[in-house]
């Protein structure tokens, strides 16, 4: 069963010996990021802070700090099999389940996210326990929250995760890249001059944050790929000065307006490229309305190199795009993006090799693909290697590239955070071919042949390697688990 308010992913986590309450007092400024970081980086359990600073809210961080997490929060026992049933659904239907509205209207009298408003001169975002991350950063920043927009032209809704510096009392800087749905809203308001409206929510369901954060197709809402997530409509409110709706129970709901052409510089802020960013300059976000639940928590994430909790976010947002990807590049058999690569800066890539020459075809169409993936970096293997396996990657890697062959340079666009890049948005590419090459890619010379221990030698020798086993000798060979690391697992 999927939770639908994080007082319920709390239970949950708490039940599983999951959680840590923090009783000592706290300082929002740094010391709770730090203490995050640490958490996070060793593995540890979701955190709640329960006196942080003067604020009487609470504040969750790390709770989507393992990819076990997330399934518990989402309600999904495993989430490759999530991600394949979710890929035939929307195939077969092109839009949600029918059996399943995704969408349970409630009323704002209902709804917990308005059991307090605030309206007008009463808005201050100041009440909430917002952490400053890093000592370099320009202020404190909302770092998990669902903004939803609407298109202008077509009135479609839109949900993303994008970072909000706090600028004062009733004002926030709107982080949304180029591309991203909130974006593409905001520039066609501006060439109409007209202003646009958005709803935030922190800590909405915990399904609603996964999707926020998935750069789904554009003709998926990610109010439906929540519903479908969960198996359950997600329960929606209406907004107070706006036609959009937000989650009911999400724990706060920030209303307000973007101006066309109000810009203001956004940072600087730690990134997970352990490096701060450039301050530019984005879309001012003007607060009209605020609402809360009695009981909120305000729940965060802090980032930075890797590994931390958005780590393990981007994994399950990995799992969750690759049947996406295999329907635009159908040869893709596997992906898999190593945390230490940020996100997708690098990303190993298995195909079902048809014909020579194939795997450049497949950089060139992730590199083309835009949706946030800014691979550096790209390794394709052949279908029956183990992109997951760091091991197998380097062995195969090292064994399969000519660099004068195989080695494509690509320029284009390129993260902006990426400190290496030739400018803000512009950079080089690297390619690695790192399949067997074909007779026909190697002067006419064939592959050397695979070694394999014969069957009828394995049957025999197997009962004898139990026989070791069993006399309490560790045989495992080097596993990996799809759990985000990049690294085997020595047991
Ligand atoms: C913790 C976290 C913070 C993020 N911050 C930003 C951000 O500041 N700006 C941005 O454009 N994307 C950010 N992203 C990535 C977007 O959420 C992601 O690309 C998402 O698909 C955007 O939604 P959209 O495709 O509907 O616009 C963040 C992701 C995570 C997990």
């Amino acid at each position: 069963m999927a939770c639908h308010s994080i007082q319920e992913l709390i239970r949950r986590l708490e039940d599983s010996g999951e959680l840590c309450r923090i009783k000592e007092r706290v300082a929002p400024e740094l010391e709770l990021s730090d203490i995050t970081i640490h958490i996070s980086k060793s593995r540890g359990p979701a955190l709640l802070f329960e006196q942080v600073g003067d604020f009487s809210m609470p504040v969750l961080s790390n709770a989507f700090g393992s990819v076990q997490r997330i399934c518990t929060a989402i309600g999904v026992e495993e989430i490759e099999s999530k991600a394949a049933a979710l890929h035939k659904l929307i195939k077969s239907e092109q839009v949600p389940d029918p059996s399943l509205s995704s969408v349970n209207r409630v009323s704002p009298a209902s709804a917990p996210c308005r059991q307090i408003v605030l309206e007008g001169k009463d808005v201050d975002l100041s009440i909430l326990p917002t952490p400053l991350c890093w000592p370099g950063d320009a202020g404190p920043a909302i770092t998990l929250p669902a903004v939803f927009t609407r298109d202008p032209d077509t009135g479609r809704p839109n949900c993303g995760m994008y970072r909000m510096h706090i600028l004062d009392s009733s004002h926030t800087g709107m982080h949304w890249y180029k591309g991203t749905g909130g974006a593409s809203h905001y520039e066609k308001a501006c060439r109409q001059q007209l202003p646009l409206a958005a709803a935030v929510a922190i800590g909405p369901d915990p399904a609603v944050t996964i999707a926020a954060c998935t750069p789904l197709p554009e003709n998926l809402y990610e109010i439906d790929f929540a519903a479908m997530l969960t198996g359950t409509p997600v329960a929606m409110t209406p907004c107070l000065h706006s036609d959009l709706q937000v989650p009911a129970s999400s724990q706060i709901v920030i209303e307000g307006v973007l101006y066309p052409d109000k810009q203001h510089p956004e940072g600087p802020f730690g990134t997970h490229t352990g490096y701060y960013s450039k301050p530019e300059n984005y879309p001012v976000f003007h607060v009209t309305c605020m609402s809360m639940r009695k009981d909120a928590i305000y729940p965060t994430t802090v980032v930075g190199p890797p590994p931390q909790e958005d780590c393990f976010m981007a994994k399950v947002v990995e799992r969750l795009l690759l049947p996406f990807i295999k329907e635009w590049i159908p040869e893709i058999v596997d992906l898999s993006f190593p945390v230490e690569g940020i996100f997708s800066r690098i990303a190993f890539v298995s195909i079902d090799k048809r014909y020579p020459g194939q795997p450049k075809h497949v950089m060139n169409a992730l590199w083309r693909m835009g949706k946030g993936l800014f691979s550096k970096m790209i390794w394709v293997f052949d279908s029956d290697v183990n992109v997951h396996c760091l091991s197998e990657v380097i062995w195969k890697m090292t064994n399969c590239v000519d660099p004068g062959r195989d080695v494509v340079i690509d320029r284009g666009l390129v993260d902006s955070l990426d400190p290496a890049a030739l400018s803000q948005n512009e950079g080089f590419r690297l390619g690695l071919d790192c399949t067997e090459k074909w007779a026909e890619e190697r002067r006419g010379i064939p592959w050397p042949r695979k070694m394999h221990m014969p069957e009828t030698v394995r049957k025999k020798t197997r009962a004898i390697i139990e026989t070791i086993s069993s006399q309490g000798s560790s045989l495992s060979p080097p596993q990996y688990s799809k759990d985000g690391t990049g690294r085997a697992k020595m047991s």
